[in-house]
């Protein structure tokens, strides 16, 4: 559960400490993921939560500056941002600091489930993590190809959180099909971050 700070204040959450070493090998949690659709209403940790954000896009690793993170990035261009959206609000994580900032203080998950084609998958998850892409931060090192760089990265990300759910005793679920439009109007999206993936995280029922 977060403890949630004002809404659209830059007030930061810090996470705790993420674990480097968890007791599920590689090769267990690859053989063991599976797309979790119905999950049980257990609200997951701040722990849990804030490991979840290590494992998409947590630092791992800084040289000269650059900060370098969990999953790869074309050009270390990094052009994602992450959001954690729970029972308490939706929240803005920052891989610096490993933080959040508070976006939403409702319950938003059943208005974010009519943005998903009614798949009511957001609406019952614990915790959903969206994945958004800022293009530019991308295309301005690779041209129009930067585009398909951002999808690529999207993909590595997710994977990083789907395998590190099951590292923790949890199940997830990808979800491609919702508009993007009316996901960006309910979370208060800038303009520049457009949402490519969602993916609702909790125990199985
Ligand atoms: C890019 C992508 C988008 C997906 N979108 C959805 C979705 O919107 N809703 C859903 O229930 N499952 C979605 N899935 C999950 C697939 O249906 C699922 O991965 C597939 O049935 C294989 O099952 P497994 O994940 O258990 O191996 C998506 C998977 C991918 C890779």
């Amino acid at each position: 559960m977060i403890q949630v700070g004002p809404e659209n204040s830059s007030e930061k959450i810090r996470l705790p400490k993420p674990n480097g070493q968890g007791k599920t090998s590689l090769e267990e949690a690859i053989r063991r993921r599976r797309t979790l659709r119905v999950f049980s209403e257990k609200e997951l940790t701040q722990e849990q939560i804030g490991q979840l954000l290590w494992a998409a896009g947590g630092i791992t690793e800084t040289i000269d500056g650059a900060h370098f993170r969990t999953a790869p990035s074309a050009g270390a261009t990094y052009p994602m941002e992450l959001y954690a959206i729970t029972p308490q609000g939706a929240f803005h994580y920052f891989s610096k600091g490993h933080a959040l900032e508070t976006v939403k203080t409702q319950d938003i998950r059943s208005l974010l489930s009519t943005a998903t084609k009614r798949q009511g998958l957001a609406a019952k998850a614990p915790l959903c993590i969206l994945i958004c892409a800022v293009f530019e931060r991308v295309t301005q090192k690779f041209g129009d190809r930067g585009i398909m760089y951002a999808h690529i990265e999207a993909g590595h990300i997710a994977q990083n959180i789907h395998l590190q759910a099951v590292a923790l005793g949890l199940g997830s679920v990808p979800v491609g099909a919702f508009e993007d439009q009316k996901l960006k109007e309910i979370l208060g999206l800038p303009p520049e971050q457009e949402p490519l993936y969602i993916i609702p995280i909790g125990y199985a029922q």
